[in-house]
């Protein structure tokens, strides 16, 4: 009897995600009693091992990731969900061995890929030989989806042939961030700030992405996407469409969709005339790492010999739309900059007048994602006290943050994979990311890294540790703004 639980099969059990991300989220799941009864777990992946030994090595991933919230008993308890199948991706027998361990054809399953996308064709030709990739089955993958515009079609055609594409969910973890979907309740759930977004009372948006690690160990994958393909064609625009995006008439995937594609679409293309007055490339040389010790530079990081690839990225984007006509949304990410911090900042225009007595600062939204979630508003108000002359303001954060709210068993960070795992278990696809959306997002890409190879425009030196090339400021300062960092 097929149970009613989908069966969740995770190829590239053994892998790095899986250790840190997959497995300690699905624990926690069935922490919180979110998996149903008879819900079933198969880590897949080509080595040989059994079943015991896979649940007694993914004890130590979930213990050591998971911290004060492990608890043995419920360990035990979730384990008993998992087993363990090795499975090559270009063995048809292997695909019969897993059909016979999910329980036939008629056993709802979810997969989860994660695995290089080279094996990405050969999985999913597979799962659909053997009959495993009817409706309702469907197919998680996460990124890198390709290099550029034409390898992500290649790869996106070679999962229609087995997979609808309302059946395939493509990942960004940024969209399972707690803070990131607040920001939707933040725009849609208020009416206060809907009539102020717009060009006629926002002046510009800064996003930040900083990471405090260097490349650690991925030098071979990231040396060959640097910083644009890895976290700008993604996680950055997600972003930026979540801020930008028009209200969607539901919270449906293809509403949302639909509008955060208008969006892509609307990105004024970089071209070679205007590359080097709106992007910035960096590399960084060595430093500190965030502890203050030493930290390598990239090419002893990425082991090379030389390397153009860049750590750091700023880009002015523009949208030609109506309402943010003329608003720079100041884009940067990088690794080793010091501090890790994700942030977007909107910044209002000025009063226009100002009847008190020294600066007036403009309003700012700032929503922190990372390392803490918090999203503040800063007003001015009128600074304590008796005066004698004219009344002088002073900067006030109004803490909009929902999680000093919440009550203690709420608190704990989840890890972005938990809701998106659960979404995926529940064929809820609002929080993937659709087929059109990467597209329009590499079609943009691919002209900025066309025109940087024009243009010759090699990454600037920054030091580790430090918030990238200096010459990242020409880009805010050519329109009179800064950094808010
Ligand atoms: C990944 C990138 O998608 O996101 C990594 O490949 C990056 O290079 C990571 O470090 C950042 O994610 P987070 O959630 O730690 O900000």
């Amino acid at each position: 009897m097929p149970s009613s639980a989908p069966t969740f099969v995770l190829f590239g059990a053994t892998g790095d995600l899986a250790r840190r991300m997959l497995f300690p989220s699905l624990y926690f799941l069935h922490l919180e009693g979110l998996l149903t009864d008879g819900q079933r777990i198969i880590g897949a992946s080509r080595s040989e091992r059994t079943s015991e030994d896979f649940r007694a090595q993914m004890e130590d991933w979930v213990r050591e990731r998971t911290g004060e919230h492990f608890d043995a008993e419920k360990f035990a308890s979730f384990a008993e969900r998992v087993t363990y199948l090795s499975v090559n991706a270009n063995e048809l027998s292997d695909f019969e061995r897993l059909k016979e361990e999910i329980g036939g054809s008629d056993q709802e399953a979810v997969f989860y890929l994660s695995t290089s996308p080279a094996i990405f064709a050969a999985t999913t030709q597979n799962l659909k030989a053997v009959g495993l990739s009817h409706s309702p089955n469907r197919i998680v993958v996460e990124k890198p989806i390709g290099h550029d515009f034409s390898s992500n079609v290649a790869i996106n055609d070679a999962l229609a042939d087995a997979f609808d594409e309302n059946r395939t969910f493509r990942i960004d973890h940024y969209l399972g961030k707690e803070t990131v979907q607040n920001l939707i309740a933040l725009r849609f759930g208020n009416t206060i700030f809907e009539p102020l977004w717009s060009a006629t009372s926002i002046d510009s948006v800064e996003i930040t992405i900083a990471e405090a690690v260097g490349v650690e160990g991925r030098g071979d994958y990231y040396d060959d996407y640097g910083a644009i393909r890895d976290m700008v064609q993604n996680h950055l625009l997600q972003l930026l469409c979540l801020v930008a995006m028009e209200p969607p008439a539901s919270l449906d995937a293809e509403a949302v969709r639909n509008e955060k594609v208008k969006v892509l679409k609307t990105l004024a293309p970089i071209t070679a005339e205007n590359v080097e007055s709106k992007t910035v490339r960096g590399q960084y040389s060595e430093g500190f790492d965030e502890k203050g010790g030493k930290a390598p530079d990239y090419l002893t990081d990425a082991d090379r010999k030389s390397s153009n690839t860049e750590s750091f990225v700023a880009i002015t984007a523009e949208l030609r739309n109506w309402r943010w006509k003329g608003v720079p949304f100041y884009i940067q990410t990088g690794k080793r900059m010091g501090e890790r911090k994700t942030r977007i900042v909107i910044s209002f225009r000025p009063v226009p007048h100002s009847i008190f007595s020294g600066a007036v600062s403009a309003n700012e939204l700032i929503i922190t994602l990372q390392p803490q979630e918090e999203i503040r508003l800063q007003i001015m108000s009128k600074r304590p006290g008796l005066t004698s002359g004219a009344m002088s303001l002073q900067e006030l954060g109004l803490n909009l943050s929902l999680s000093d709210h919440l009550p203690e068993d709420q608190q704990r960070r989840r890890i972005a994979y938990e809701q998106l795992i659960l979404d995926a278990l529940n064929n809820n696809p609002a929080l993937f990311v659709q087929r059109d959306e990467q597209e329009a997002a590499w079609r943009w890409i691919d002209g900025i890294v066309a025109a940087w190879d024009q243009q010759n425009m090699k990454p600037k030196s920054y030091k580790a540790g430090t918030s990238g090339p200096s010459a990242k400021h020409t880009l805010t300062e050519r329109n009179e703004h800064s950094w808010y960092d």
